[in-house]
């Protein structure tokens, strides 16, 4: 069956094409990312304004680029939160209309659920899914650890009690003036630095929820009283984004370790936009596998927000009997 996913939760307006949940047949993403960066972040108005300009024509190209009509489609996927009301509304009108004229099934899709599900995507013809399996997503918006049993059966272990990781590596990037969005920017700093240089803390690692608000305002001040009131060198800057980063990798890592052992699940499977950063990649490999857990994680083209993760969970969800009307509404939490 050929599903298709529509995501606009944020400054994204993306479409895919998924085959069985499996392959992805293509995958069109416009962002107006552009036109936020001079403000440092999202400004819902402007993402929203973008998203509905452009939307007819990235689903419009998702279809030509998989070679198929709109008749061959079985099912519509969207995001239905959390995310921005704006934004979510265009995504969720559009997939409504598009459902009601053409008769296509609707389900709408948890979009932090959703960046999991990227682990078992690819071009060619997926990634075996085998529960019990513990999920830990890692986005701009959200930490979150779950464990679960099927696609529509999970309990959230460990969430979001302050900061998110991503948003806390887009904060420390402005606190260092390296622009936004910040994580791909800390990472690049921390190529060159020292991450012994500065000691940062996440907190307490057997502590439940995951906090990230610490470790930012101690970023802010450690980089206030080096500074003095004069520019931090580049140096300075790269040591204290290599320290940063190397404490929140190794928070993250440990912690879904810990809860893979102690729920004795099959597979550690992770998701969002931190997946794409190196270390956090290297270092949850090698430390998994030297407990011998198995780890899925996605291409890095499918860490950020897609619209494949959309089609491939609401296709798994649409097989286990979820069905949505046109009087759905968004979720924003
Ligand atoms: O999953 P995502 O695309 O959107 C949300 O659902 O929030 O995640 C975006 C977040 C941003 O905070 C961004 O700074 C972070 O992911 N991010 C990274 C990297 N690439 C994106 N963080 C660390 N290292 C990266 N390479
Ligand atoms: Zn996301």
């Amino acid at each position: 069956m050929y599903v298709l996913g529509i995501e606009s939760s944020c400054d994204e307006t993306a479409a895919s094409i998924v085959k069985d949940g499996k392959t992805i047949c293509s995958s069109v993403t416009a962002s107006s990312l552009r036109l936020h960066s001079k403000y440092g972040g999202v400004i819902p108005e402007i993402a929203s304004r973008a998203q509905l300009e452009c939307i007819n024509i990235v689903v419009d190209n998702a279809l030509k680029k998989a070679r198929i009509g709109i008749r061959h489609i079985g099912l519509i996927a969207v995001t239905r939160g959390p995310g921005l009301i704006g934004s979510l509304l265009v995504g969720i009108s559009f997939a409504k209309a598009l459902s009601y004229a053409r008769r296509i099934p609707l389900v709408g899709v948890d979009h932090v659920q959703a960046h999991l599900y990227a682990a078992f995507l690819d071009r060619k013809k997926g990634v075996p899914v085998r529960f019990p399996f513990v999920g830990l997503v890692v986005s701009g918006g959200h930490t979150c650890l779950s464990y679960y049993k099927a696609f529509d059966t999970f309990t959230i272990v460990a969430d979001t009690l302050d900061d998110a990781a991503g948003e806390a590596f887009d904060k420390v990037a402005k606190v260092l003036g390296l622009g936004y969005p910040g994580g791909p920017l800390v990472e690049r700093f921390a190529l060159n630095g020292n991450p012994k240089r500065f000691q940062f803390s996440c907190g307490n690692p057997e502590a439940g929820d995951f906090s990230f608000s610490g470790i930012k305002t101690a970023v802010l001040y450690k980089t206030r009283e080096i500074a003095k009131g004069v520019r931090l060198s580049q140096q300075q800057k790269s040591d204290i984004a290599a320290s940063f980063q190397s404490s929140v990798v190794s928070s993250l890592v440990s912690k879904a370790i810990n809860v893979v052992l102690k729920k004795k699940a099959d597979t550690l499977v992770v998701g969002g936009g931190v997946v794409a950063n190196t270390l956090f990649r290297s270092e949850l490999l090698q430390k998994s596998k030297a407990v011998g857990v198995r780890v899925l994680i996605p291409a890095v083209a499918l860490c950020t927000d897609n619209a494949s993760m959309v089609a491939g969970l609401g296709y798994q969800l649409y097989r286990l009997g979820k069905r949505d009307t046109i009087h759905f509404k968004p979720r924003l939490y």
